[in-house]
């Protein structure tokens, strides 16, 4: 079977040793570099208002083009200060550094990225959001059980995702959870802004996931996972004393319509491929 023929049928790769252990050390160093350089004094996650989730809103809605942070749950206390340090406060950083940053940008499209792009006959896709996930150790928290095309919607649906390990990723440090043949579904449902400001999740198939034959992706430092749009897949949380650092990109069709009510939007003329 072709490495196109395995994906076509479970939905999803894992591609051992894709990225040097320096390289995964360079990309980490430079999320810490620019998380703690991030300024969050007026954060709209600081403060507790009334406006505080169209506020937190309007900062995700405008993060496209952007290098934003997004703290943890509850990373603030009562009176808006962080509970823990900046870094470990942190969620994720997204979902422009691809396209912004260097060290990201070269990690994205990487040369055996552009060869991984011809092999799955890839290269029609635009590398369109990118997202550091921190998971830290006993801080990051579960990522309920979800579809990427959820989250960046296009008729046809054309969204591929790929998932590189930058630390180890165990049951305990909270690794992908996922079923081999499970992207052959419909897609449940289109995360999507509303006219009237904010965002809103419209069930397209009120079908539930069938959970029967999930598996853990425990994978090493330098793993490329990819996945398929409609694959279902989530995480755990980080109960272990170790992190668990990934970096995500996503891709689109450039073929493909994406609709503007999409919450992820971006100048599309910045919008490139590998
Ligand atoms: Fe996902």
């Amino acid at each position: 079977m072709t490495v196109l023929e395995q994906f076509n049928k479970d939905g999803f790769l894992v591609l051992e040793n894709f990225n040097t252990s320096k390289a995964c050390d360079d990309l980490m160093l430079r999320g810490k570099e620019l998380a703690e350089g991030f300024d969050y004094s007026g954060h709209p996650s600081v403060f507790q208002t009334d406006n505080q989730t169209r506020t937190s809103d309007d900062y995700f809605l405008n993060s496209g083009d952007k290098i934003s942070f997004f703290f943890e749950k509850d990373a603030f206390d009562e009176i808006g200060n962080l509970k823990k340090e900046l870094f470990y406060s942190l969620n994720k950083i997204g979902h422009a550094m691809h396209d912004l940053d260097d060290v990201f940008n070269h990690f994205s499209r990487s040369p055996q990225m552009k060869e991984l792009i011809q092999v799955l006959e890839l290269q029609d896709q635009l590398l369109i959001q990118s997202m550091m996930i921190f998971k830290h150790a006993q801080i990051g928290g579960k990522v309920d059980i979800h579809q990427d095309a959820t989250f960046l919607y296009t008729e046809p649906g054309s969204c591929i995702g790929f998932w590189f390990a930058l630390e180890d990723a165990t049951i305990e440090t909270g690794c992908l959870w996922v079923k081999p043949g499970g992207h052959q579904t419909s897609l449940r449902s289109w995360f999507k802004r509303k006219q009237s400001g904010g965002t809103e999740m419209i069930e397209l198939n009120a079908e539930p996931y069938s959970m029967e034959g999930m598996i853990p992706l425990e994978v090493k430092k330098g793993t490329c996972i990819v996945l398929h749009g409609l694959l279902p897949h989530y995480s755990l949380p980080n109960t272990s004393g170790r992190s668990r650092q990934a970096y995500a990109i996503h891709t689109i069709n450039k073929n493909a319509h994406y609709p503007k009510e999409n919450w992820l939007q971006r100048d599309m003329s910045k919008v490139k491929g590998f």
